[in-house]
C-alpha cells in the first residue's frame, strides 16, 4: 500500500536541527534567588548539552523535606532528592514569587524537515509557514454542544461529511487542506519545531502537561474551519463516546466508505460490531463482547479515577522551555488515548498507520472524533468529578501556534483554553456508567510471603531491558498510614528512567501483589493499568517515567500493612529498559 506523504511544496528541506553547545538559555545571574520562595530550576543542566537530562529531574514531588539542598555541580540532584518546583506544583500550585518563568512555545520560523520514518519513508509533515502569527483570545458569545458520533442524525453525518471532502478539496498550499491540518499534529508530535528560545530543545506535545491543552485547542480550530467551509456557525464537532458501552464501537459514520469520513487504513478486524478494548495492548484475542465492555468501564475508573489523583497525574508532568520531551503522560494520555489509537491502526501498516502511529493520526478523520472525546474527559475531570486544573503559570502560559478558519496562523495560550464557555462549545452530561466500576481484589489479603519468596528486590534487578515478565519487591517508605496521613498524600509508585524508542510503540503492563498476571484483568485491583507510548514516526531515543497512584488500590488488596509490594512487569509491544521504581507519597492539591 502507498504511503502517504505530502510534498513539501512551499518548504526547503532543513538539516536536522545540530546541538549547541554554547547556548545559553537565560542569565541565571540577573535573577533574584530567594532561597524558599522561588522555583528552583536546574540552571545548568539544561544550558549546554543534548543529552537526556537526569531523569530526577521532574517527577512527582517526594515529601522529604531536603528537597531544595544537594544540587551537585552538574546541577543533578542526588538521587531520591526534588527540586523545590516539584513540590510547589505538587502541592497543586504556586506558593512561591515566579522570577523566572519558562512556558514552552513553539518556534514557528524554522521547521525541520526530511527525516526517515522507522521504515525508512521519508516524513514530509511541515505545515505551511506559520510565521507572521498573530494573538488569538477566544471569546465565544454563544455556546454550542458536541454530540456522540453514535447518536447524531442522517442530517448532521451528511453535513460533517462534506465539511471533511471540503477540506480535502482544499489546495495543498492552504493550511486549512484536511492533510495538513493532519501535517500540523504530525509536527508537533514529530518535533519538527524547536522550543522558542531553545534551538537545540525540540517540540513535542505528547507524554507532558501539554496534551489536553494541545489537543483542545487543535479541534477547537478545526471546528472552526468546518463551520466556516460550511457557513453554518451551529455546528460542532461529534465525539466518539467510547466510556459508554452504547458507543464501544467504531461510530457508523465512520465505517462507511462512500463518505469522506472512511479512512482505508485501519485493522479491518476492528470494523463494527467489534466491541473496543480500551486497555489494547496489540496484542491477544478478541474475548466475548459483554466482558469486554465490563473490562472496558474498569479501565475507564482506574484512568479517570484511581491514577489522576493531583493534577499532574492527570494532565501529564511539567515540560517547562529547555527540558527534554516526554517527562511523563497523565494517566488518560496512556490508556484509553494510546490504546484507541493502537485498536484503529491498521496492524498490516509498517507503523500501524494511520490512527496507530502520531505522525499520520490525523489522517484518519476518526482521529478528532477520538480526540473529542479525550477533550470530554478534561470536561468531565472539572465538571462532574470537580478536580482543578494545574495552577502553574508555565502551564497557564504556555502557547501554540494553529492557523484559524481564514487560514491564518493565529497563537494561543493554554490558560485561554480552560474556559469551554469562552471557546464557544460544551459537551452533554451523560451518564457515566465507569464511575461504578471500582476493580476489587482477586485474592484479598494475599499473604505476600509467599508471592515474595523467591521475588528479588527491586535494586537487584533494575536497571534492566524488559525483555520478558519480571517480578521484584518495591519497599515502601511508610505503611499503614493513618486517615489524616492519607488525606494528605497519595501514596505513588513511580516507573522512573523509562528509556524508548519513539519511533516504535512500546507497551508493558504493570501488576501489584498479583503472582499469576495470566488470571488478572482491568477489573482486578491487582492490574494496575500500562505503560505505552505510541509510535511517533521518528526513530529517536527518550526517557520518560509512568505514575500510578496505589493507595486505594493496596487497601483494596488487603495490602495496607505490607512493608513492600510486589510488581510485576509484562511487556507487551517493544523492549524498553527501566532505570528505577520507587514508591512516593505526593501531596494532595
Ligand atoms: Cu496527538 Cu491522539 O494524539
Amino acid at each position: 500500500m502507498a504511503f502517504f506523504s505530502l510534498p513539501s511544496s512551499t518548504h526547503p528541506i532543513y538539516p536536522t536541527q545540530i546541538c549547541s553547545s554554547s547556548f545559553k538559555p537565560f542569565n541565571s545571574s540577573s535573577h533574584a534567588f530567594p532561597p524558599t520562595r522561588v522555583k528552583n530550576y536546574n540552571l545548568h543542566a539544561k544550558a549546554s548539552t543534548c543529552k537526556a537530562q537526569n531523569a530526577e529531574h521532574r517527577q512527582t514531588p517526594s515529601t522529604d523535606d531536603s528537597i531544595s539542598s544537594s544540587k551537585s555541580k552538574s546541577g543533578k540532584t542526588s538521587a531520591g532528592k526534588f527540586e523545590r518546583r516539584d513540590v510547589l506544583i505538587g502541592l497543586g500550585g504556586l506558593y512561591g514569587a515566579t522570577t523566572l518563568s519558562r512556558p514552552v512555545s513553539p518556534d514557528v520560523s524554522n521547521c525541520t524537515e526530511g527525516r526517515m520514518n522507522p521504515s525508512g519513508i521519508p516524513i514530509y509533515c511541515c505545515p505551511p509557514s506559520a510565521a507572521g502569527y498573530s494573538d488569538y483570545t477566544p471569546s465565544a458569545s454563544e455556546v454550542y454542544t458536541r454530540m456522540p458520533a453514535h447518536t447524531v442524525s442522517h442530517d448532521y453525518i451528511k453535513q460533517y461529511s462534506t465539511a471533511i471532502a471540503k477540506m480535502k478539496n482544499l489546495p495543498l498550499t492552504d493550511p486549512r487542506n484536511f492533510y495538513q491540518q493532519a501535517n500540523i499534529h504530525c509536527v508537533y508530535c514529530d518535533q519538527g519545531y524547536a522550543q522558542s528560545g531553545f534551538p537545540d530543545k525540540k517540540l513535542d506535545i505528547h507524554e507532558s502537561w501539554l496534551f489536553f491543552p494541545w489537543h483542545r485547542w487543535f479541534l477547537y480550530f478545526f471546528e472552526r474551519i468546518c463551520k466556516n467551509l460550511l457557513d453554518d456557525d451551529t455546528f460542532t464537532l461529534p465525539f466518539w463516546q467510547w466510556d459508554d458501552p452504547s458507543g464501544m464501537q467504531i461510530p457508523p459514520m465512520y465505517n462507511d466508505s462512500k463518505l469522506s469520513l472512511y479512512d482505508f487504513f485501519r485493522n479491518p478486524k476492528h470494523f463494527p460490531p467489534q466491541v473496543l478494548d480500551l486497555a489494547y495492548d496489540g496484542t491477544g484475542l478478541p474475548i466475548d463482547p459483554n466482558t469486554q465492555m465490563q473490562y472496558n468501564c474498569c479501565t475507564m475508573y482506574t484512568q479517570m479515577i484511581t491514577h489522576p489523583s493531583t493534577p499532574l497525574l492527570f494532565f501529564g508532568q511539567p515540560l517547562l522551555g529547555g527540558d527534554d520531551p516526554d517527562p511523563g503522560a497523565g494517566s488518560i494520555e496512556t490508556l484509553p488515548h494510546n490504546s484507541v489509537h493502537l485498536w484503529v491502526g491498521d496492524p498490516s501498516q509498517p507503523n500501524r498507520e494511520d490512527m496507530g502511529s502520531l505522525y499520520s493520526a490525523g489522517r484518519d478523520p476518526i482521529f478528532w472524533a477520538h480526540h473529542g472525546n479525550i477533550d470530554r474527559m478534561w470536561y468531565i475531570y472539572n465538571n462532574v468529578l470537580k478536580r482543578k486544573n494545574i495552577e502553574d503559570p508555565d502551564w497557564l502560559n504556555s502557547s501554540f501556534i494553529f492557523f484559524n478558519e481564514a487560514a491564518r496562523p493565529v497563537r494561543v495560550t493554554v490558560k485561554d483554553s480552560t474556559n469551554l464557555a469562552k471557546l464557544g462549545y460544551t459537551y452533554p452530561d451523560l451518564p457515566l456508567s465507569w464511575l461504578k466500576c471500582k476493580p476489587k481484589a482477586r485474592r484479598r489479603g494475599l499473604i505476600l510471603t509467599k508471592l515474595s519468596v523467591n521475588a528479588p528486590k527491586a535494586n537487584e534487578v533494575l536497571p534492566m531491558k524488559l525483555e520478558k515478565p519480571i517480578s521484584f519487591m518495591v519497599q515502601r517508605p511508610k505503611k499503614s498510614r493513618s486517615g489524616q496521613e492519607k488525606a494528605e498524600a497519595e501514596e505513588v509508585l513511580k516507573i522512573k528512567g523509562i528509556e524508548f524508542d519513539k519511533g516504535e510503540t512500546s507497551v508493558f503492563d504493570v501488576f501489584v501483589n498479583e503472582d499469576d498476571t495470566s488470571q488478572s484483568n482491568p477489573c482486578k485491583a491487582e492490574s494496575l493499568g500500562s505503560f505505552s507510548s505510541l509510535g511517533h514516526g521518528h526513530s529517536m531515543k527518550s526517557t520518560t517515567s509512568q505514575f500510578f497512584t496505589i493507595s486505594e488500590v493496596l487497601e483494596e488488596l488487603g495490602a495496607d500493612d505490607f512493608d513492600s509490594i510486589l510488581v510485576t512487569l509484562v511487556p507487551r509491544i517493544g523492549v524498553v529498559t527501566i532505570a528505577g521504581i520507587e514508591i512516593t507519597f505526593v501531596p494532595k492539591p
